[in-house]
């Protein structure tokens, strides 16, 4: 195993079955429909590229990275977007691809920039879910995995930007973030 990781907390093997599910509940649910994926830098760039090749339906992606404006405006979930997509999604289905919903505020006030642009819909798809960290309700229509509250790193998860890259998801040591 890496040096600094506690364990395993989902095996790429785990996950790779779980995307596979998704993949394929979302392709049914929006069969016939075009479907805009939006991923949020940088987690979620890994579920994003793996759920799409397992996709039955035509998508399209497009980015949005966002950055919390500190400290302070913790509480008020304000997020600062740092790239904005590409194109309109006026009358469009969004699905968001997020890798972790932790308090939600991310993805509330996501949910609201977005709204306001008169999509078709808007959908979120997240990969991880740590619910009893949850400090505004959001809807996580399709859910990958519901963990608890460790500090986890890998299939896009970061730890001061590092363990992008490790196929599997692991729980990392506490001396490690600690210091
Ligand atoms: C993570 C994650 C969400 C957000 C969730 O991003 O990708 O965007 O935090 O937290 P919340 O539910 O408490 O708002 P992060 O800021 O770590 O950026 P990254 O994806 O570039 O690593």
């Amino acid at each position: 195993m890496h040096p600094g990781m506690e364990r395993v907390l989902l095996s790429k093997d785990e996950i790779e079955d779980r995307v596979k599910e998704l993949a394929r509940a979302i392709s049914e649910d929006y069969q016939g429909k075009e479907l805009l994926l939006v991923g949020i830098l940088k987690g979620a760039a890994v579920f994003l590229a793996d759920l799409m090749r397992h996709m039955s339906i035509d998508v399209r992606i497009d980015f949005m990275a966002v950055s919390s404006y500190g400290a302070s405006s913790k509480s008020t979930g304000v997020v600062r977007i740092l790239k904005d997509l590409e194109q309109s999604i006026e009358g469009r289905h969004v699905l968001v691809v997020e890798d972790i919903v932790d308090t939600g505020l991310t993805l509330n006030y996501l949910l609201e920039i977005l709204r306001a642009r008169d999509p078709a819909s808007v959908r979120i798809c997240a990969l991880l879910d740590k619910p009893s960290r949850r400090e505004i309700e959001v809807p996580v229509d399709y859910k990958g995995f519901a963990i608890p509250d460790e500090f986890v790193v890998g299939y896009g998860l970061d730890f001061n930007e590092k363990y992008r890259h490790l196929p599997d998801i692991y729980v990392l040591k506490k001396e490690v973030y600690q210091g």
